[in-house]
């Protein structure tokens, strides 16, 4: 098959193929997009499932008891995923996350886990596996997952006010067994461990200074995240943002901050270090300093859909052109026609864009269904 059959082989949403990828100074070999990103992240949704129902992610509204979860045959394969995995590293990739969902709900994830640590980037380093989990299961998975090869955690906690908590992940899930989950992976050396805070005006921004000092001094980097207009589910509304620059104000009025550099190129967070050696926090501003211009990743769903953007209204099928039968080579070239036409930058657009999708009735993708 030529690129072009592989394409029509695609459902068709596709953009059309440039003739070139046509950028001066970077190996053409490699997957490049139209604004000069190469494709290094990929983030693996294992399960559209969640024993959480977050406000901000899967409101029990929308998600409740007859909502039509994926079945069982239609998620990706633990060789399905590998096998993409594989070829995503031939071209660049060197760093996965497992989300979900929550992925440790996934029968078996220690097993895909192994699989994955097997894998090697062309020449020959092993891959940050990183996992993005609610905690609730991850004191009783941690030495498995550890064991399997998985390098971190990544854990989401709204808030050490046990009211607050469970108002926000509303299944009354208790504040402490998320904090022994944290320390059990800890302990198995799951780390570093970052902590997520997803901040919504009026519902836990009251805690941001509890938090701060909570694990001010501790192993774990906790980080301050701006809630977003993902999906169509969660009302997002603006003045239920809580800009980045107001939590580094508040902190800081209490335990001074200072900014530090950068850990890589495209990292999502701005980080700060306490004055006085207390550790460090970061805050991620996805909607009033967006990070489109560095954004390196790429998205497979449960299903096998693979997505440019988290904004995407849609994505590309792989699941359907893998179960045709096709040769790696011709998923590499699906993959890389897909990257190197990408030239999504949403966040940057947001206001524009989101107006525009409203009024076209396009239905974005949920958090929940994709992963963080
Ligand atoms: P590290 O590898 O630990 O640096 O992870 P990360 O910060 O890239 O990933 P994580 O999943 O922890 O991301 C934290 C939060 O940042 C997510 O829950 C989102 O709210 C936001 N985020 C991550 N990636 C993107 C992205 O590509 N676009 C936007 N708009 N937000 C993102
Ligand atoms: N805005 C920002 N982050 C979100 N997450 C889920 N929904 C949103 C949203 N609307 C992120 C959180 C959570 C992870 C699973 O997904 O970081 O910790
Ligand atoms: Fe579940 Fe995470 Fe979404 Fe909460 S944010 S509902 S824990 S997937
Ligand atoms: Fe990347 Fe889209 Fe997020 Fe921008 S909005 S950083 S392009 S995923």
């Amino acid at each position: 098959m030529t690129e072009s059959d592989v394409l029509s082989a695609l459902p068709p949403i596709l953009p059309a193929v440039s003739g070139s990828t046509g950028h001066a100074g970077i190996d053409s070999e490699l997957f490049v997009d139209t604004l000069n990103r190469p494709l290094r992240d990929l983030r693996i949704s294992v399960t559209d499932r969640c024993n959480f129902r977050c406000v901000y992610c899967m409101p029990k509204e929308i998600f409740g008891r007859d909502y039509a979860f994926l079945q069982r045959d239609e998620l990706l394969s633990f060789e399905e995923i590998t096998r993409l995995a594989r070829i995503a590293i031939a071209n660049g990739v060197e760093k996965i996350r497992l989300t979900g969902g929550e992925p440790l709900l996934r029968k078996g994830l220690e097993e895909l886990v192994s699989m994955l640590a097997d894998l090697r980037t062309p020449d020959g380093r092993e891959i940050d596996i990183a996992l993005t989990t609610n905690g609730s299961a991850l004191a009783y998975k941690a030495q498995a997952l550890k064991d399997a090869g998985l390098k971190r955690v990544t854990v989401s906690l709204d808030s050490l006010d046990e009211a607050t908590f469970q108002a926000m992940n509303d299944v009354r899930f208790p504040v402490a067994k998320v904090l022994n989950g944290i320390d059990v992976a800890h302990a198995v050396g799951l780390g570093p461990i970052k902590i997520n805070m997803v901040l919504k005006r009026g519902q836990n921004d009251q805690d941001i200074v509890q938090m701060a000092r909570h694990f001010k001094g501790s192993p774990y980097i906790l980080r301050f995240i701006e809630f977003m207009d993902v999906g169509s589910s969660n009302g997002w509304k603006m003045d239920e943002v809580v800009p980045s620059s107001e939590v580094i104000r508040r902190i800081n009025a209490e335990l001074p901050l200072e900014e530090v550099v950068p850990n890589y190129d495209g990292e999502t967070s701005v980080r700060w270090r306490y004055r006085d050696g207390g550790g460090e926090i970061g805050v991620i501003s996805s909607v009033t300093r967006s990070f489109c211009q560095s954004c390196t990743r790429v998205r497979v769903s449960t299903e096998g859909r693979l997505f440019t953007c988290l904004f995407a209204t849609e994505g590309n099928d792989l699941r359907a052109l893998m179960r045709t039968g096709c040769t790696d080579d011709e998923l590499a070239q699906a993959l890389g026609a897909i990257w190197r036409n990408r030239g999504d930058r949403y966040s940057d657009l947001r206001s524009a864009k989101t107006r525009e999708l409203r009024q076209s009735g396009g239905k974005k993708i949920e958090m929940s269904y994709i992963g963080g």
